[in-house]
């Protein structure tokens, strides 16, 4: 079936059916590393919580969930890209000292955001601590981050659905499209 794209998506990359399918394959080899423990799913707010839900909803082995807010600060760059400084806004409620810990990323793209998240987290005396991100951009890469668990790689074009957003918009598709800012003229 086609579906009507929104003004400045230029094409889909992954549909509904591919990302549902990759999601429980994924999660599949998180059961299989973590068979007979209880994990902690840490999500960041607001861009991985649709991915977290569905991924939660297709582990087997018993999860706990809880949500950091990050802040960017200086301001979005002009593609809406992350300029890589970042600070909590909204901290955990819940303790992880002695949890097996997986942060849910949205995108890791020039893995600033993540790495900061990695050594907060870090500092809080996790049992263990990975990282599992909806989509990787490695191409964009700054610095080293160990990307445990991904659904796809993405080429260098600003994506947004599946929680991620133009402007807080688009988060709710369904499927991950390629958007041109530029094509939306004065609303750009
Ligand atoms: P990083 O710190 O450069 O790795 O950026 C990560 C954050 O930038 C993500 O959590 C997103 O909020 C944002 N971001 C990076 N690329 C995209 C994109 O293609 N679409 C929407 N948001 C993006
Ligand atoms: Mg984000």
């Amino acid at each position: 079936m086609d579906v009507a794209l929104p003004p400045g998506m230029e094409r889909i990359l992954f549909t509904e059916e591919q990302v549902a399918a990759r999601v429980r394959e994924v999660a599949a080899e998180i059961d299989a590393k973590y068979q007979g423990r209880e994990l902690k799913l840490i999500s960041v707010l607001k861009g991985s919580v649709f991915f977290l839900t569905a991924l939660a909803r297709a582990i087997t082995v018993p999860v706990k969930i809880d949500f950091l807010g990050i802040s960017s600060f200086g301001g979005p760059a002009k593609d809406g890209h992350s300029p890589g400084l970042v600070r909590i806004a909204k901290d955990l409620d819940e303790p992880i000292d002695g949890e097996d810990v997986l942060l849910i990323e949205d995108i890791v793209d020039t893995g600033f955001t993540t790495r900061y998240l990695l050594q907060t987290l870090a500092g809080r005396g996790p049992n263990s601590l990975a990282i599992c991100t909806l989509l990787d951009r490695t191409v964009r890469r700054i610095v080293q981050v160990p990307v445990e668990f991904r659904c796809f790689e993405i080429p260098d074009r600003f994506v947004v659905g599946c929680g991620l957003d133009y402007r807080q918009l688009y988060r709710n598709l369904g499927y991950i499209g390629v958007m041109n800012p530029d094509g939306l003229g004065k609303h750009s």
